[in-house]
């Protein structure tokens, strides 16, 4: 069975919808909804924001339904200049940037764990299915969906993602992440949970981030948007796909 996370309802709607033999089973204040995706058995589950909640549901994840994997699939604002709203950041490694220990341990480092980033799990089929979404994006963005949010020629970059209990709006949050953290790609509220649980309990995991925001001035009017309209379509074109 494969564990399904979003941070919230927007981001996998559509997903949700396709889901068959659908049950649900309520555990600490969240609902988890087991069923199929064409014949996989899937757990979809929204974990609500920040690293405790991812944390909590990847273990429950885990501990209760015994998942053989879990992929995270959500919104993220981009960090790297080069990545618009609609791109795709297909997650190889995962830190914490609001971690610092300093000076006990190395900022960033996560303390008696002696890493500060954990790497995803290689999935060429994953990735494969981002990659085919990509390149039949119309089938599944309508032209004026991608225009409301000036996405064209929408690309997937892989890299580096951080996650910190913040959400980014302001343009000196933005350099000072791009300062402290090269290569850094996106900033988001959730994936490095999610890694560090996986890590720790030894379960392959994958995140996949869409961009809906620049992490600037206007992060918080351009995420809502892009999230309630689009958003979930990535999931279950990305997703349906890799199930299949
Ligand atoms: N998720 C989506 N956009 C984000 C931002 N700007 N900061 C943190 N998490 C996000």
């Amino acid at each position: 069975m494969i564990g399904i996370i979003s941070a919230m309802h927007d981001e996998l709607a559509e997903l949700l919808e396709i889901l068959q033999d659908k049950k649900t089973i309520n555990l600490g204040n969240r609902t988890y909804y087991t069923g199929n995706i064409t014949n996989q058995k899937v757990v979809i589950v929204f974990s609500k924001w920040g690293k405790v909640a991812a944390a909590i549901t990847t273990t429950e994840l885990i501990s209760r339904f015994h998942v053989s994997q879990i992929i995270f699939s959500g919104v993220a604002g981009a960090i790297n200049p080069q990545l618009n709203i609609g791109d795709i950041v297909y997650g190889t490694s995962l830190i914490q940037h609001d971690m610092d220990a300093s000076p006990l341990f190395p900022k960033f480092e996560i303390p008696l764990l002696g890493k500060s980033t954990i790497k995803t799990t290689d999935d060429d089929k994953l990735l494969d299915c981002v990659q085919e979404f990509n390149q039949q994006y119309y089938d599944y963005i309508s032209p004026k969906e991608a225009q409301q949010f000036n996405i064209d020629k929408p690309k997937v970059i892989k890299g580096l993602i951080a996650s910190g209990d913040e959400f980014i709006n302001s343009d000196i949050k933005l350099k000072q992440l791009q300062n402290d953290i090269p290569n850094l790609q996106c900033v988001e509220m959730e994936g490095a949970a999610v890694a560090q649980v996986c890590e720790e309990y030894k379960i392959p995991f994958s995140i996949i981030r869409i961009i809906s925001d620049k992490a600037d001035h206007s992060a918080h009017i351009d995420f809502p948007a892009f999230t309630k309209l689009v958003a979930s379509k990535y999931a279950k074109g990305i997703l349906e796909n890799y199930c299949s």
